[in-house]
């Protein structure tokens, strides 16, 4: 496939495409890009990323995700494909041989993690993503330690968006359930203001009920305009809900498409989503 036709944003996207295909462009080499509004590019993309951990082999290989404002982006695939790596990648916790990451055209791949969220990244990792002695409220407060404005609007919208952790703000976040902890985990992203949430695997070890609520959470999130990053393993509910769907398999791209798209492609099926 040769690009898609212009206008065409990402969350259109009609096509199954193959890696190089689609939407996707190759970035130049220089550093910053001083243009300003670039229709075609997504807000937030790691293009053709190619890197491993430290000086490991490659465990991506020409890898290329991104999202677009008010969007949620799945990212799918078997275990060890990759998915983590690749949200790593693109929050500034690998260092990438080749490719680039960019949000609002302008080239990021040199910031650190901490830059990236003064420039409105939020990551939830897999594991490790809550302190479990803190209280919940106290979970929240270090979310936005680096604001230095008044937090109290933004902590009523989390609990506004999460009702139970408010009934719960005084309690130790290590106490609660393993899908109020991923409340706690999200609200604590959602503390830093972001334009970009990435969560990996928010709705890991929850039961379908607790995920279905939780992606109806993640859904209302997006619709405030914020750009929704996230691997999932319960595939198919996540393509459900996703403007823009990532299969990933060794490191690349097998297949990208609209989350409607990928369901109903019979390879895509067949190899990943049990038929
Ligand atoms: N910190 C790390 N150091 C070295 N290798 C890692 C590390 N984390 C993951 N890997 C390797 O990278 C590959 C992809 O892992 P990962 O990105 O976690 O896959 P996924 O999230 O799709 O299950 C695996 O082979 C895994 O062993
Ligand atoms: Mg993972």
């Amino acid at each position: 496939m040769s690009g898609s036709g212009y206008g065409d944003r990402g969350n259109k996207d009609r096509s199954i495409t193959r890696p190089g295909g689609g939407t996707m462009r190759v970035g130049t080499a220089s550093g910053v890009h001083p243009l300003p509004r670039d229709d075609t590019a997504p807000f937030l993309i790691g293009e053709r990323m190619t890197g491993g951990y430290g000086k490991g082999a490659d465990i991506l290989h020409d890898c290329t995700i991104g999202v677009d404002p008010g969007e949620i982006a799945v990212i799918v695939g078997p275990n060890g494909a990759g998915k983590s790596t690749a949200m790593k990648a693109v929050f500034g916790m690998l260092d990438l041989r080749g490719g680039a990451v960019r949000l609002e055209g302008e080239d990021i791949t040199a910031l650190s993690p901490q830059d990236r969220v003064a420039r409105g990244m939020a990551f939830v990792p897999q594991t490790s993503n809550i302190f479990t002695s803190m209280t919940v409220e106290e979970n929240l407060e270090m979310g936005a330690f680096l604001r230095r404005d008044d937090i109290r609007g933004t902590m009523a919208q989390v609990y506004d968006l999460f009702p139970i952790l408010k009934d719960k703000r005084r309690q130790a976040a290590g106490e609660l359930s393993g899908g109020q902890r991923q409340q706690v985990a999200v609200g604590r992203a959602l503390m830093t203001q972001p334009r970009v949430l990435m969560l990996d695997e928010p709705t890991a070890g929850v039961s379908p009920i607790v995920m279905d609520e939780l992606f109806d959470r993640i859904i209302e999130v997006a619709r405030t305009g914020i750009s929704i990053l996230m691997v999932e393993q319960n595939a198919r509910q996540a393509l459900e809900i996703a403007d823009k769907g990532y299969v990933l398999v060794q490191g690349s791209n097998a297949f990208t498409g609209t989350g409607a798209d990928l369901l109903a492609d019979d390879d895509v099926r067949r190899s990943f989503l049990g038929g």
